[in-house]
């Protein structure tokens, strides 16, 4: 497991899944051009070195581009393998994440080579993007992790809110209502509090902005989920001005007070979401993180995630977003059997309208079963506007298979069951305007399972061989292991 950036930005260079861009590019939207054909172009990841306006700043660097793409970079970050099958890899962390292990405290840490306060305080030395056009300015953070702490509990949460700069020591943090930092700050304003104590962690060691952007249950403190994932505590160290701590071997921490007076909230935005789209193209109004401190390495690397992509660009994988962990958890917590996995049908995103589940179909209704389960996880309402399930030959991974499943194996009237009127992902853009409103801002999903099962009630039939559904042609398990094993005698690569 890399302890830091710099070690993930070294194992990725030895294996030739990143290239650091000598050539000067501009802050200003170009980063993002880049990052959308790169993704066209199947590219590694992108470290940027030489940004206009920032070749003499504090920060000069840009690491992009290591979540989409090929999965084996994502499985770096992970900590696994790279031969890892990327549903094995889902299986392995949901195992893992089940047994926490505490995180240590230590008194010396990376982050803490340089440390500003009152006015060295500068954001505008690390070179931020504008990553779309239409973006009203440039966000420092778009993966990383926001640190709060309960106030009364104790508990830490990290969570995954972007942030964009409004001058030397002032950013927004673009909370969504229901975020865990929000219930923080609800108990702080109850005591009478004016402002809560905020650190952005940017250039996390690899495996923390991935858990912290998963929806963990209230009271989880996600740095002992990182633990549990790389099965050793993670070396954490207290923040200069507050009682938080963050990841000790991060690039860059950003200390300051939330403020949380409606009357102090400045205009932020708009932002290239997730499906690619605007929600509208005026400002929300944010809360202030006004920033008091900032420590760092020397040399820091600030580290991006273009969101926004859209179907007009399609990375390799899915964004393999812990949340599909979350969900296959939820199955088996409530005891539906035969669950052989579960997987993002679509690309990047907070949420995914489409959930696929693989499923050793066991009993009449067991496809629907899935999906009224997955319908009814508080919580998880960004999630399974579509649920397609299929039976566990099909390998949930490959888009083409799931597609020629469903081509194959749904009987539309049977298949297709429809069930309207729930809440919805409120940036999905199918969701017109006045629905959003009308439901508060929430959105609302008419949801549907597309079953791509064969019949459990089917009876066996000798002209399918003795089974229940027609059988297939291809060769057998033990056939194709022989090829494999004979592939480079045949001369083949
Ligand atoms: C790439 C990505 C970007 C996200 N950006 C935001 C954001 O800007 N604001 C937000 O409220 N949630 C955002 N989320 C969702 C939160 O990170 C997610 O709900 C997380 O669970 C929040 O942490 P919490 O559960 O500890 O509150 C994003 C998720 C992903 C995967």
């Amino acid at each position: 497991m890399y302890k830091d950036l710099r070690q993930f930005i070294k194992a990725l260079e030895a294996t030739g899944d990143l290239v650091r861009i000598r050539a000067e590019v501009d802050w200003d939207e170009e980063i993002g051009g880049i990052i959308e054909e790169a993704l066209r172009r199947d590219q590694p990841a992108l470290l940027f070195e030489n940004i206009k306006d920032h070749q003499r700043t504090h920060g000069r660097k840009l690491l992009t581009n290591t979540q989409l793409g090929l999965f084996r970079r994502v499985l770096m970050a992970w900590g696994l393998s790279e031969n890892t099958h990327p549903l094995e890899a889902l299986r392995i962390l949901k195992e893992r994440c089940r047994q926490r292990v505490k995180p240590v405290v230590v008194s010396k840490g990376s982050c803490k080579e340089v440390i500003e306060t009152g006015d060295k305080v500068n954001l505008l030395e690390f070179p931020s993007p504008k990553w779309h056009a239409r973006d009203g300015g440039r966000y420092i953070h778009t993966w990383g992790a926001i640190v709060t702490r309960d106030p009364d509990s104790g508990w830490i949460n990290a969570g995954l809110q972007r942030g964009q700069v409004h001058g030397k020591d002032r950013m927004t943090i673009g909370f969504i209502e229901k975020s865990h930092a929000l219930m923080h700050a609800a108990k702080y304003l109850a005591k009478g509090g004016k402002s809560m104590p905020v650190a952005v962690v940017l250039g996390a060691p690899p495996l923390v902005p991935y858990v912290a952007c998963a929806p963990f249950p209230a009271g989880v403190d996600e740095f002992d989920v990182v633990g549990a994932i790389q099965q050793e505590p993670l070396e954490v160290i207290k923040c200069e001005t507050s009682d938080l701590v963050v990841p000790a071997h991060s690039e860059i921490i950003l200390e300051g007070e939330l403020l949380l007076d409606p009357s102090t909230f400045i205009p932020e935005g708009p932002f290239g979401e997730y499906p690619g789209t605007y929600l509208g193209l005026d400002k929300v109004m944010r809360r202030v993180l006004q920033v008091k401190c900032v420590t760092h390495r020397q040399d820091p690397i600030l580290h991006g995630l273009m969101e926004g992509l859209g179907p007009h660009v399609s990375p390799a994988r899915d964004f393999p977003y812990l949340e599909t962990i979350g969900l296959w958890q939820n199955l088996e917590d409530l005891g539906i059997p035969g669950i052989k996995g579960v997987y993002p049908g679509d690309s990047l995103g907070a949420g995914h309208p489409i959930i696929i589940v693989s499923i050793d179909n066991m009993y009449y209704g067991h496809a629907r079963h899935v999906a009224t389960a997955l319908w009814s996880v508080h919580g998880k309402e960004l999630q399974s506007k579509i649920v397609i399930v299929v039976d566990s030959d099909v390998d949930i991974t490959d888009k083409n298979a799931v597609l020629n499943a469903v081509a194959q194996r749904l009987r539309p009237m049977e298949g297709i069951t429809i069930f309207p009127g729930t809440i919805g992902g409120a940036l999905d853009p199918s969701i017109v305007p006045e629905i959003r409103e009308m439901t508060g801002g929430s959105g609302r999903w008419d949801r549907v399972l597309i079953d791509a099962t064969w019949p459990i009630e089917w009876k066996p039939r000798p002209e399918w061989g003795g089974q229940k559904h027609p059988i297939y042609c291809n060769a057998s398990k033990e056939l194709l292991e022989q090829v494999r094993r004979r592939w480079q005698e045949y001369g083949l690569k």
